[in-house]
């Protein structure tokens, strides 16, 4: 076939570069991470030694790493034709660069009858994607088992920090050493999964948030997928992720292909921070990106599902609509139990039509006064489900997606298994036509009747035994959920979608291409949303993150928090309320109000900044902020989420900001006199009136720090001194006492 290019390919962006040198005739990688500028050393002189009792050639690390080039690591290609052809010898055969950070490197082995077409761009910020697509070129079925996209990983690389969780605790941190051998994080949930990676990282020893270098990837995907290190023992690390695949499940016909998700992956030489920087930069450079660069700000959301659960009833909820809306609430979200015959979670999904008997007047009562009332109206629903007891499952039983091959699973009489339940739910095979065309017409109905600006999308439930017509679909089924939300957005565009599922069971790039946030957990503990938001937010901007003030008394660990304490957490987020807000005391209604002001003058900067998390040394406090890119503005949050082993907190440094630039800092909530949140005899004077002081002073010396109750946080505002204004900030305290 083709000739190999004489000149490798060398991607730079943003300070990062990958470098692909193509001299053996196979891709070979030969550095992901720090710009190595525009200058290189002849890579012909640059093969590695070869050791005794090995191979004879210098082994290639290659684009997709393979054992006929002599690669001991996990395989990047693993498939076979009925058991032959197993082992690929890809070979390039084109190598395209459309405009600069990105390329096209299509490779082929004409015996094993597979092209595979990869595409690789490094965008704006750093953030690289690189997908492969293969094509079956013969005559006959080829079968896949794993195709992975992977990335080569600096020799400094010495820790593994990733991320998992379950309900209610997504997004925690774990960190080990990284020895010889495979650390692999598979997700079988046929969702993204409560514990999944998120963000898998190497660095080098003790990378932080702000310090260290850190190799990072992210696969895109809403279905089985495994995420991995993989330390070979001839000394190379590379790092990558896959598509999971079930048995039999990519059987490819002659002249078909199949595409991996995209893998993300950036390269940090400032630490976790860094990381951030270059996904953040991708999602905010996307045209349909919502918040402030699109012109809409994220609406503050009220919704309802923690204030009346399952519990509607139309003078109650307009109740709870009138009592937003007087707080500066601008959408409100009716949750679940709206359709037919859902009083509870065992019935009902699938039947998407109003309730009559719940709703006697449709929904347009409760519409209309939530649009009367200027604020956006919202709807809950769960589409990729079926309940077993609803009319669409004893219409088409053979709809619930099993491991059965026959047509009707769960019928009486036929030998069809389901299964089993969860929350008394089964999934809706959406890989059936009819099935899929059903949902669309419901969902497509629901949005022409009523002023819907907001689907607030649940998925509840784990993908187990998922088959259609007896062969395992999870990757169907998520690329016709994909479909569905797609079509549904072309058709309605100015509708907005959450992905919610079970909180933060599908949190990823795939869903987030098509949807505009994510609920990150059920939990709306303000403590435990400290370590979930602040996780999340490793790869996920603050705008696109759910986080909502709830209860005084959470209903998922029963602790109890004082407002501040829940809106400085729920402030770094996509701001609102899941509480039943019409009965609050006069000063709380007040300080809530006076909360969902701040929240909004802040909006634009919270959602726009960089996400600045300081390397704290104790452990019981944590500081965070959002700096805008100029450098001229910020907001901070101190949080103490335990009590500290030292009497006093001393001086705490505000790292980011301009270091030559003169800003003036205030304490900006709660109120320094708020006996709630601090226990002193006295705060550090500044705290009363402001300080000013240079960007440098503040990362390097830090200011004296009030003695914070434990769960309880202080927010800060900066802003840089203009030539006429000395270090005055705009920004308005709350008052609450
Ligand atoms: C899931 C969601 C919740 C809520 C309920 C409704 O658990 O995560 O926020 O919407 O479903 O049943």
């Amino acid at each position: 076939m083709g000739v190999p290019p004489a000149e490798p390919l060398h991607l730079r962006r943003s300070g990062t570069s990958l470098l692909i040198d193509f001299s053996t005739g196979e891709p070979a990688m030969l550095h992901f991470g720090a710009d190595l500028g525009p200058a290189l050393p002849d890579l012909s002189l640059l093969g590695d030694a070869v050791p005794h009792s090995a191979l004879d050639i210098p082994v290639t690390l290659g684009l997709i790493p393979q054992a006929s080039s002599g690669w001991r690591g996990r395989p990047g290609l693993r498939g076979h034709r009925n058991g032959q052809a197993f082992s690929a010898r890809l070979r390039v055969v084109g190598v395209e660069q459309a405009e600069a950070g990105s390329a096209v490197i299509t490779q082929a082995d004409a015996e094993a009858g597979v092209t595979v077409r990869t595409e690789v761009r490094i965008n704006d910020g750093g953030l690289l994607q690189l997908r492969h697509r293969l094509h079956n070129d013969g005559a006959d079925p080829y079968s896949l088992d794993e195709l992975a996209a992977v990335l080569p990983v600096g020799r400094a690389a010495t820790e593994v920090l990733d991320l998992t969780g379950r309900w209610c605790r997504e997004s925690h941190p774990q960190r080990l050493p990284l020895h010889q051998g495979t650390w692999v994080r598979s997700g079988r949930h046929g969702r993204t999964g409560h514990d999944a990676p998120l963000l898998l990282a190497a660095g080098t020893a003790g990378f932080g948030n702000r310090h260290g270098q850190v190799w990072a990837v992210h696969l895109g995907w809403s279905g089985n997928h495994e995420s991995f290190v993989d330390a070979v023992a001839d000394g190379r690390t590379v790092i990558g992720a896959s598509e999971l695949l079930g048995a039999g499940e990519i059987v490819l016909a002659p002249d078909t292909g199949y595409e991996t998700p995209w893998l993300f992956a950036a390269y940090s030489a400032a630490g976790l921070d860094g990381i951030s920087d270059a996904f953040y930069a991708w999602f905010r450079g996307r045209p349909h990106h919502p918040g402030s660069r699109s012109g809409k700000a994220r609406p503050v959301t009220l919704n309802v599902w923690e204030a009346v659960y399952f519990d509607h009833r139309l003078p109650v909820l307009l109740e709870l609509a009138e009592s937003a809306a007087g707080l500066g609430v601008e959408r409100y979200v009716l949750d679940d139990g709206w359709f037919r015959g859902r009083r509870n979670d065992t019935a009902g999904l699938g039947d998407w039509y109003v309730d009559e008997e719940r709703w006697p007047g449709g929904l347009a009562p409760l519409v209309d006064a939530v649009t009367g009332h200027g604020m956006e109206f919202g709807l809950w629903v769960e589409p990729e489900m079926i309940s077993e007891d609803s009319d669409l499952a004893r219409a088409h039983p053979d709809w619930i997606a099993g491991p059965a091959t026959h047509a009707t699973p769960g019928l009486p009489g036929s030998n069809g298994r389901l299964p089993e339940r969860w929350r008394h739910q089964q999934v809706l095979d959406l890989v059936n036509p009819d099935a899929w065309q059903y949902v669309f017409g419901r969902l497509d109905a629901l949005l022409r009747e009523y002023r819907i600006s907001y689907l607030k999308w649940d998925q509840n439930r784990d993908l187990t035994e998922m088959g259609h017509a007896g062969r395992p679909s999870v990757h169907d089924q998520t690329l016709a959920v994909y479909r569905l939300l797609d079509e549904l957005r072309k058709a309605h565009p100015g509708v907005e979608i959450e992905s919610c599922s079970s909180g933060g069971g599908r949190v990823d790039l795939g869903i987030l291409e098509r949807t505009d946030r994510i609920w990150a957990s059920d939990c709306n503990d303000a403590l435990e949303r400290q370590t979930i938001q602040r996780w999340t937010g490793l790869v996920v901007p603050p705008e696109l993150v759910g986080s909502h003030v709830g209860p005084t008394t959470s209903h998922t660990t029963a602790r109890t928090h004082d407002l501040s304490f829940r809106a400085v957490t729920a402030m770094f987020g996509h701001f609102g309320l899941e509480w039943d807000v019409r009965h609050l005391a006069g000063s709380e209604r007040t300080e809530l109000a006076a909360v969902i002001a701040l929240f909004k003058e802040y909006r634009p900067l919270l959602h726009s900044g960089r996400m600045v998390r300081a390397d704290e040394p104790d452990p019981s406090l944590r500081l965070h902020g959002v700096v805008s890119h100029d450098g001229a503005e910020a907001l901070f949050a101190l949080v103490s989420v335990a009590t500290s082993y030292a009497e006093f907190p001393g001086r705490i440094c505000l790292p980011g900001l301009l270091p030559d630039a003169a800003y003036r800092v205030e304490a900006l909530y709660p109120a320094a006199e708020d006996r709630r949140a601090f226990l002193q005899t006295e705060h550090p004077a500044w705290l009363a009136g402001g300080v000013d002081a240079t960007g440098r002073f503040l990362a390097e010396s830090g200011l004296p720090m009030p003695v914070l109750n434990p769960e309880h946080g202080l927010l800060l505002a900066v802003r840089r001194a203009t030539a006429d204004t000395p270090a005055a900030t705009g920004g308005h305290a709350v008052r609450n006492s």
